[in-house]
């Protein structure tokens, strides 16, 4: 039920569109009541009485009275439905803008597509509630109660009677939604699964081809399309039956009125007439009070979907600012790892780092894979926090800062060239989007894309996802590194930028680097060593510990960990 006030505490905004949509309802509930309770004179005084009057009125008053119902249910449609669309439109804001404010360690819990399903399936899922159930409520619960209305004035005996069997359907009605709400949810887990193979599928359509594997992940996604269906196809039948039971039930009911109305009208105590006006309200109430009973389980499936959105929308990120967290403007750079441990989960990655950098030093890290060196440089953006030790920024404690502002005073350009469906310039102007064109061509320029930008079809107003622009790794590189100048951070992480490029591109890509470091303090990783020996200092890395530091002359002749790599790529 929580769940459901909540999706309700969304609606809020849009009360007076959903107070006017009440109103006009109770004209279709009116007018359901009156066409029943026409039936009774219509019988009396056309049939028995022969009532010429009555007899020419009435069939233009059926007519007006669907009119009047028409637009009532028009206009209470349309609102109801708007103000639903516009509460999920607002639910699914938020759970965007949450998901945003996530820390990363969350998002590499999580499958892209499973995410992507989230906000897209089950919100729409949670709409579907939200749209029938507040329709449904008032509008067929009103036609429901003004028809109740003249069961009861025609006779209120038969009326009790035919009630009697009412609290009997709530048990069954109840078992059924909570199997629906709890299918649903399951249900919807797989969707996110079948969303998740999507992404990763479409994403790595080309290792799927290089590899011939495309039967197998077809073969993939059956078994989960399968499972899919196995929670619809169980869900469908709770659904399909909470029909023929409800009306089980009831069956005993309308049994029981006719038996007794049947006999009242034969020992006179009621009229046909009467009793045939009481038998179309009955009637009549069948189909509300079965849209009532589906809108229920609709609205326990709608409640299974909105548990999964709500866990995003609750979920708070493991980074935040620290209550008093200060304000910084630009730091001078200096870096400093103190005593810096780190696991992700259980095992240690980081043991004991301690690593400073002064203003503009270039430091680079080397070590084999897996050695912690990515780990390392990520706690510098906060991407996680450390387990025990400090990372110090200009000599104070990072989680000390406004994380926001620290997130300004660095840049990282990794391998993963990462560029959004936009022009070129605003790709560029991603890290400062204030930037004036001036400012986006020299960065450009210092990064050596300018060149290559001008001999697109549109220059800088050339978007990257049009058909026919393709970029090569060093392009996209090179634009990814502009973005990087132009943000001007005081301090640079290089994670591998150029590890995924060829031995021309990678010589472009490094003079634009060059460019980039000039004036920051740089943490460079790089598996060719060939980028490095520049660097003021060179830190080996192995299993999450500082084997050894100093310049490239200095570890050379060492004879240690860095010897070991550099004999190993420049053998011969
Ligand atoms: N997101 C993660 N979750 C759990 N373990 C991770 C994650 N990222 C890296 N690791 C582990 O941490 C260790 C260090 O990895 P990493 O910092 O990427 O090394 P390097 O960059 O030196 O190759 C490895 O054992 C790796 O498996
Ligand atoms: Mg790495």
């Amino acid at each position: 039920m929580n769940a459901f006030r909540r999706i309700v505490l969304y609606s809020k905004p849009y009360w007076k569109r959903m107070a006017i949509a009440a109103v006009v309802s109770t004209g279709v509930g009116a007018m359901d009541g009156a066409f029943a309770y026409l039936v009774e004179p219509l019988l009396k005084k056309i049939f028995a009485e022969k009532d010429l009057l009555i007899f020419s009125l009435l069939p233009v008053g059926i007519i007006v009275l669907f009119i009047i119902r028409g637009v009532c249910r028009f206009t209470n449609d349309y609102l109801m439905r708007t103000a639903g669309q516009m509460a999920v439109q607002g639910v699914r804001n938020e759970i965007y803008q949450r998901n945003m404010r996530l820390s990363l360690g969350f998002f590499q819990r999580q499958t892209t597509g499973g995410l992507m399903s989230r906000v897209l399936n089950d919100v729409n899922m949670m709409q579907e509630g939200v749209g029938t159930v507040i329709t449904g409520l008032f509008r067929d619960g009103l036609s429901a109660i003004s028809l109740l209305g003249v069961i009861f004035y025609r006779n209120w005996e038969l009326a009790l009677i035919s009630f009697i069997v009412i609290p009997v359907t709530v048990y069954p009605a109840q078992k059924i939604g909570k199997r629906i709400k709890h299918l649903a949810k399951e249900g919807q887990g797989k969707m996110g699964d079948i969303a998740g193979i999507l992404q990763e599928t479409f994403s790595g359509i080309k290792v799927i081809k290089a590899f011939g594997l495309e039967e197998r992940e077809v073969d993939k996604f059956r078994n989960h399309n399968r499972d899919f269906y196995y929670y619809q196809r169980k869900a469908i039948k709770y659904e399909a039956l909470s029909t023929p039971v409800i009306e089980f039930i009831t069956s005993f009911g309308v049994a029981a009125v006719i038996w007794v109305g049947g006999a009242n009208v034969m020992s006179g105590r009621m009229t046909a007439a009467e009793f045939f006006s009481f038998v179309t309200a009955m009637v009549l109430m069948y189909s509300p009070i079965k849209k009532l009973t589906n809108a229920y389980n609709v609205m326990q499936r709608s409640i299974g979907a909105s548990e999964r959105v709500f866990e995003i929308i609750d979920a708070e990120p493991d980074i935040v600012d620290a209550p008093d967290a200060e304000p910084v403007s630009r730091v001078r750079g200096e870096v400093e790892f103190r005593n810096v441990s780190f696991s992700y989960d259980d095992e240690e990655v980081l043991k004991g780092i301690s690593l400073s950098a002064r203003k503009g030093e270039v430091v680079a890290l080397v070590g084999p894979s897996g050695g912690g060196k990515t780990t390392l440089v990520s706690l510098i953006p906060r991407f996680y926090d450390v387990k025990s030790g400090e990372v110090l920024v200009d000599g104070r404690d990072i989680r000390n800062l406004v994380l926001a502002d620290l997130l300004k005073q660095i840049s990282l350009v990794d391998q993963e060239t990462i560029l959004f469906n936009d022009t070129i310039a605003n790709n560029i102007r991603y890290g400062r989007p204030d930037a004036i064109d001036a400012d986006v061509e020299a960065a450009a320029r210092a990064a050596f894309a300018h060149d290559f930008i001008l001999e697109m079809p549109e220059g800088y107003q050339t978007n990257i996802g049009d058909r026919g622009v393709r970029l090569s790794g060093g392009q996209r590189q090179r634009l990814c590194i502009a973005r990087a100048i132009l943000k001007d951070a005081p301090i640079l992480i290089l994670d591998e930028a150029t590890s995924a490029l060829d031995t021309e591109s990678e010589q472009m890509v490094q003079k634009a680097l060059e460019n980039l470091m000039a004036n920051r303090t740089t943490f460079v990783i790089a598996h060719r060593l060939s980028t490095i020996f520049r660097a003021d200092r060179i830190v080996a890395i192995e299993n999450g510990e500082i084997k050894e530091s100093g310049t490239h002359a200095e570890l050379l002749e060492k004879g240690g960990l860095y010897k070991r790599l550099y004999d190993m790529q420049f053998q011969g």
